[in-house]
Order: C-alpha cells, then sequence, then structure tokens
C-alpha cells in the first residue's frame, strides 16, 4: 500500500495554517469604486440592472463618497451624463458638465481622495457611439481632439487621473500632449488599453445611457478571441504614455490580465464590469449564490490572475468585509 510523503492537505487543516500560506491577498487599498454623475439636485436613482448602483447629483454623490472615504477606500472612477446629447458630444468636455462639476466638489471637501474621469463620448453623443461619426463609422483622428478636450477639461477641474475608454488608436499620446502642453503634466493617465468588445457591458449602458443607437462597438472595441492583439494595445499605450494600463472586462480575461502583468512593466488595473456585478447580484437574489462568498472570491481570483487595482462596483461591500 502506498503513502504519500508530500501530503498538501497539512496546510489546509487550520486556519492559521491556511493564513501561513496564503498566496494572495486583497486590501481596500487595491480598489476604485465607479459613480455616476448627472445633472440636477437630490438626485439617487436606482439602476435595475445593478442592485446598490445608482445615479446620483453631485450633492447625492458627495454622500455616497463620503461613505466611501469613510471606508478608506482610496479612488473614485466618475461617468457623467449630459443634460443633454448632441452629435459630438459636445457637454463630455463643458466646464459645467457633471463630471466636471463633481470633481471640483469632490477635490474640494476630500482633497486626499483620488478622482480618476472616465474619458469617451459615448454616453454624449446622441447615436451613442464613443466618437464622431462619418457616415455609419466612427472618425478615428477626428475624435481625438474631443477626447483630449474633455480630459484636459477633467484634468482642470482637479482630477488626479484621466482614463480614457474609447478605444481610438492614438488617443493616449493625443491626451498626454493635451495636458503636458497646459502644464498638466503631474495629471496621469489610466488607460483602458486592453478593452474587449463584451456583452458583459449591458447593465452599465442603462447606468450610463449609453447603448449605441445603431450598429455596435466591434470597430474599435477588441475583438474577445484575441490575446497577442491586446499586448499591442498595451504596447502602443504605454509608448504613447499611459502610467497605468487595463484589462476589461475581468473575470472572462483573467489570462490577458497575468499577460500584460507578465509582458509590461506599469501597474495593471482590471475592471470588473457591470456585467459581472449584475450575475452574482442576480444569482444570490435568487439565492443560488452566497453573494459575499462568490464577491471575494471574484477579486481575490483578479488579484491571483495579476491585476495591481481593481474597479469595481463592489469596492463599498469588499471594502465592509476587508475592515471586519
Ligand atoms: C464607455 C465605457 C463603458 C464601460 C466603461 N466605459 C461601456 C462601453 O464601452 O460600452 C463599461 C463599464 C461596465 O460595464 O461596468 N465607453
Amino acid at each position: 500500500m502506498y503513502f504519500p510523503v508530500y501530503r498538501p492537505r497539512r496546510f489546509r487543516r487550520t486556519e492559521n495554517l491556511r493564513r501561513m500560506v496564503r498566496e494572495t491577498s486583497l486590501r481596500v487599498d487595491q480598489l476604485v469604486y465607479p459613480l455616476f454623475v448627472m445633472p440636477g439636485k437630490g438626485v439617487k436613482n436606482p439602476v435595475p440592472s445593478m442592485p446598490g448602483v445608482h445615479q446620483f447629483s453631485v450633492d447625492t454623490l458627495l454622500k455616497e463618497v463620503k461613505s466611501a472615504a469613510g471606508l478608506n477606500i482610496p479612488a473614485v472612477l466618475l461617468f457623467g451624463l449630459p443634460s443633454a446629447k448632441d452629435e459630438w458630444g459636445s457637454e463630455a468636455h463643458a466646464e459645467s458638465g457633471a463630471v466636471q462639476q463633481a470633481t471640483r466638489a469632490i477635490k474640494d471637501r476630500y482633497p486626499d481622495l483620488v478622482v480618476i474621469t472616465d474619458v469617451c463620448l459615448c454616453e454624449y453623443t446622441s447615436h451613442g457611439h464613443c466618437g464622431l461619426l462619418k457616415g455609419k463609422e466612427v472618425d478615428n483622428d477626428a475624435t481625438l481632439e474631443v477626447l483630449a478636450k474633455t480630459a484636459l477639461s477633467h484634468a482642470q477641474s482637479g482630477a488626479d487621473l484621466v482614463a480614457p475608454s474609447d478605444m481610438m488608436d492614438g488617443r493616449v499620446g493625443a491626451i498626454r500632449e493635451a495636458l503636458d502642453e497646459s502644464g498638466l503634466d503631474q495629471v496621469g493617465i489610466l488607460a483602458y488599453s486592453a478593452k474587449y468588445c463584451s456583452g458583459f457591458y449591458g447593465p452599465f449602458r442603462d447606468a450610463a445611457d449609453s447603448a449605441p443607437q445603431f450598429g455596435d462597438r466591434r470597430a474599435y472595441q477588441m475583438d474577445m478571441a484575441n490575446s497577442e492583439e491586446a499586448m499591442r494595445e498595451v504596447a502602443l499605450d504605454i509608448e504613447e504614455g499611459a502610467d497605468m494600463v487595463m484589462v476589461k472586462p475581468a473575470l472572462p480575461y483573467l489570462d490577458i490580465i497575468r499577460r500584460v502583468k507578465d509582458e509590461f512593466d506599469r501597474p495593471v488595473a482590471a475592471y470588473n464590469v457591470s456585467g459581472e456585478y449584475a450575475m452574482i447580484k442576480a444569482a444570490a437574489a435568487n439565492g443560488w449564490l452566497d453573494e459575499q462568498r462568490v464577491m471575494m472570491e471574484t477579486l481575490i481570483a483578479i488579484r491571483r490572475a495579476g491585476a495591481d487595482l481593481i474597479l469595481t462596483y463592489f469596492a463599498k461591500d469588499a471594502a465592509k468585509v476587508l475592515r471586519a
């Protein structure tokens, strides 16, 4: 009869033994909390497909920011909804825009909280595409100018990092140049470098009212079947001046997170997107999954894959678990 000499189970026997050999940790320092801000006052609209997530006006947003800061979450990511949309997404770079106002208000009250702003046009354009149209196509180079203007207006409002999520070619370079020319060389760029064309963004498009009115985003976001291409995208963004790079979505793309972490020397962020959140919430609401357990398993898996930072709608819930 054979008996094993080395028995891996020895280190699984008690919690303290498991704790000693645990390889991956999740700290609150690694969480970024995404928030939706819109014009108005006293607004707190629940997003039906994302239980626990709301659209806020600046005044109610500040209360949410306070509770996040109280949980020691270091950073928020702001998405804006405009008062009116047009073909060119003009409100994206308006000084009176929701993101610009929210950034100033947050920085005024919580100067240490890191404010990251999402830079994209899809919430602001009447057609819902992430750039300016030429016919039925998104015009890459004409869009760069508007994105740079948008990023600049966020930076001038006090954003610490701007995060372009549009997937136009050359946008990181265009934004870096615009920031530097205005003396904003200390404002960083978190590039959505490997952003895939994904069905997991469904609930977000309700939250941000940003669904394309015709067609889809396949002509600018990445094909989900590609991995080599993600390495080229990351390399380009770093060349153009990205300070951090992102993989999005996270859970179905853990292999991409790992490759980016291994092949590049920049902090890697991963976006645990709306659909990943909604799946867990829906299953938990049906009693089919243990929400807290699956949330932590998901976030730690994303860390294990190599993410330094995680953008997640679970940020507050996870911070509470980590504090306990
Ligand atoms: C804007 C943008 C999207 C997300 C972040 N920025 C949506 C999209 O590309 O359609 C998705 C975030 C999420 O699903 O949580 N371009």
